[in-house]
């Protein structure tokens, strides 16, 4: 085995020394991702998952090493040109790998694009950066806000709800959530009656709880995540709202956060592009191989994190290791075919996956598949030139 291994690298290195660049030359990845905050694990789930596929591949991407550079943007909209420019220009990285919140990754996005380094967004969701700020150069391996939520709106309709009431964050994820369960649910059917909001990361919700019982919805449609959404489950169940006025949401309500979440949770449908219990082989080895690494079970962070990895492989692979060449690097990139834990998925023009969205409900500890909610979901990715 390591005889072969040896070869290969070998191999590797006699490639990338005939392209002309150099063998030893490292790839720079930057990671900028919060590592404190309401979002904290949500961060080191990606980063955890980045390096696991990393480490299947014997330490290498493309016959590479890796050098590894870090910056906490702490979900942080104002410092987030600041941080993406530390990465950029100051460690002047090949790769960028980020973030969670919308709203630093779009500012993320613009510096990316401005200096033309390649960026894959490995959560946030905003639909402009496969929008109107999608650019060649620009990938995610995660969802559009719109997805998930979107997903949930003909299964709500389908369940005997006729109105809704939202409530999240008032900032681009939230609204976008909101926008993608409004447009399903309406399409199908459905009302959408008030739409509630409180600044993030607030988890002041108790106001906001009594106006939902107040108004009394057939259901109550949310996007909360990390520690938010751990709060706002637990809130709801103390409200006694949930004997009444069954809860949704975009599946981040309940991944990453059932240990904390406990019986508040059981029972919780959500919809998202990852489940418990999809129990294929892909899924199954990811799962057995992450666990033991870190002593804990991935999450759909985890799986992005991971996937960001992967679709970078398959660019490098098609250079041969030699980074250099952008271009070709990044056109592999947008072709590829991502074999995800998730499921497999290929990327829009856009550069967002177009991929299955689960229907979960919580059981225990598990966010367990009910069934697939859309098949290979596009995000329309309104306003996208490319
Ligand atoms: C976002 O800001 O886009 C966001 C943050 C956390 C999530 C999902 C989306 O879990």
């Amino acid at each position: 085995m390591n005889h072969v291994l040896t070869r290969a690298a070998l191999a590797a290195a006699l490639t990338i020394a005939a392209s002309g660049a150099h063998a030893d030359d490292k790839l720079k990845v930057g990671f900028m991702l919060p590592y404190s905050g309401t979002f904290a694990a949500l961060g080191n789930a990606i980063e955890n998952g980045f390096k696991l596929y990393v480490a299947e591949q014997g330490g290498k991407l493309g016959g590479r090493e890796i050098e590894y550079f870090k910056v906490d943007d702490e979900s942080n909209p104002a410092k987030a040109a600041e941080n993406a420019n530390r990465l950029i220009k100051r460690d002047q990285v090949d790769v960028l790998i980020g973030t969670v919140h919308s709203g630093v990754a779009m500012a993320l996005a613009k510096a990316a694009k401005d200096a033309d380094t390649t960026l894959i967004v490995t959560n946030a969701g905003a639909n402009a950066i496969t929008g109107p700020l999608c650019g060649p150069g620009i990938f995610r391996t995660s969802f559009t806000n719109w997805q998930p939520a979107y997903a949930m709106g003909p299964v709500a309709y389908a369940k005997g709800h006729k109105t809704a009431v939202t409530i999240t964050w008032k900032y681009a994820a939230g609204d976008e959530a909101i926008g993608g369960f409004k447009e399903g649910f309406e399409k199908a059917g459905g009302k959408v009656v008030r739409e509630l909001s409180l600044p993030f990361p607030n988890v002041e919700f108790q106001s906001l709880l009594t106006e939902i019982a107040a108004l009394k919805p057939d259901m109550v449609f949310t996007f909360f995540a990390g520690g938010g959404a751990v709060k706002f489950v637990q809130d709801y169940h103390a409200a006694g709202l949930d004997k009444t006025i069954p809860l949704y949401g975009s599946g981040f309500l309940t991944d990453g956060t059932l240990q904390a979440q406990g019986a508040s949770a059981q029972g919780l449908l959500t919809t998202l592009h990852y489940a418990d219990g999809l129990n294929t082989p892909r899924d199954n080895a990811f799962r057995a191989d992450y666990s033991k690494a870190y002593k804990m079970q991935p999450d759909v962070y985890a799986v992005q994190g991971y996937d960001a990895a992967q679709l970078m492989q398959s660019g490098l692979t098609a250079v041969k290791g030699d980074f250099s060449k952008k271009e070709a690097f990044r056109s592999a990139m947008r072709t590829a075919t991502v074999d995800s834990p998730r499921g497999s998925f290929t990327l829009s023009k856009a550069g967002n996956p177009v991929q299955d969205i689960y229907l979960r409900r919580v059981d225990g500890l598990e966010n367990k598949v009910v069934e697939v909610a859309v098949q290979k979901l596009a995000d329309p990715a309104r306003g996208c030139k490319l």
